[in-house]
């Protein structure tokens, strides 16, 4: 169990000031714990938490907090029982954004974190282009991210994040700016990239949908304050088809889940995709 990972938030509240001078609790009590699953034989297989909410309602405050980006006022944040107190190669995060460097070409953009942890060159380049086969890039080590679309941008991302072999990925809404079908692409790739690597992933989104598709548990959020309104489990196995999302069961998941946020306060932009 060399990867035995816990994520846990106790009691944490973030508050900050809006335009008028007036304080916006971005979270209110957030309790939530995230923790590899394991086989009976003991074998680690990861795990796949969504955090699911509207706009506004925190989502990017607690990614914020446990990549050690932020600090809570009150409550602790912990990895492996340790308080968060900064960034930390443990800790890798996807952003919406493409956050690649625009002068690196995607080989280098992917072999970044490895050089400036002293990796030898000769290992570099076997992780890279094992890691540019994994996430579709084949052919396009030495271009430019600029020059790719969206979801070719989005692979060099996670490429990047993967490299540095993280504990946990946080990933805040990754796909959101991405066209549908590209969109379904990408979670289709992420599934088989965390099916292999077992890792632990925090996923944010607002999108139901999404959601239920790569989730193994929902935390639903409501906001105003942000807080957990339910911990949902998803009742479908691995490796998961997206043939899954015809089944009559997600469509009830989907109607429970949707429910579920309209009846939170503060309910916003969810979105809804079927
Ligand atoms: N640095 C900040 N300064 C002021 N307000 C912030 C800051 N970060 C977040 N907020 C506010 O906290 C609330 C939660 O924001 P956020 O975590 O970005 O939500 P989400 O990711 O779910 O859309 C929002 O009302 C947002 O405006
Ligand atoms: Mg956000």
């Amino acid at each position: 169990m060399e990867n035995k990972l816990k994520i846990s938030l106790h009691d944490v509240s973030r508050t900050f000031p809006g335009p008028q001078g007036e304080k916006i609790e971005a979270l209110h009590n957030i309790n939530l714990e995230v923790e590899d699953a394991y086989t009976a034989e003991g074998r680690d297989v990861g795990e796949l938490r969504v955090l699911l909410g509207p706009s506004g309602c925190g989502k990017s405050t607690i990614l914020r907090l446990i990549a050690g980006l932020d600090r809570p006022d009150k409550g602790q944040v912990l990895v492996n029982g340790v308080p968060v107190t900064g960034p930390g190669l443990d800790r890798g995060m996807v952003f919406q954004k493409y956050t690649s460097f625009p002068w690196l070409t995607v080989a280098d953009n992917i072999a970044y974190g490895l050089k400036i942890n002293g990796v030898p060159p000769a290992e570099r380049k076997k992780s890279v282009k094992h890691l540019v086969e994994a996430v579709g890039l084949s052919g396009f080590e030495q271009v430019y991210p600029d020059t790719l679309s969206g979801g070719m941008q989005q692979r060099v991302a996670i490429a990047r994040t993967l490299a540095v072999r993280p504990q946990v990925i946080l990933m805040d809404e990754p796909f959101g700016a991405l066209d549908a079908q590209t969109r379904s692409d990408m979670q289709e790739l992420l599934l088989r990239i965390w099916d292999e690597t077992a890792s632990t992933v925090l996923f944010v989104t607002h999108d139901v949908e999404e959601a239920i598709y790569l989730a193994d548990r929902i935390f639903i959020m409501s906001a105003h304050p942000g807080t957990i309104v339910e911990d949902v489990p998803v009742p479908f196995g691995r490796p998961r088809e997206p043939s899954v999302k015809q089944k009559k069961e997600f469509h009830e998941l989907q109607g429970y889940l949707l429910a579920c946020l309209r009846r939170a306060p503060g309910r916003g932009q969810v979105r809804v995709s079927i």
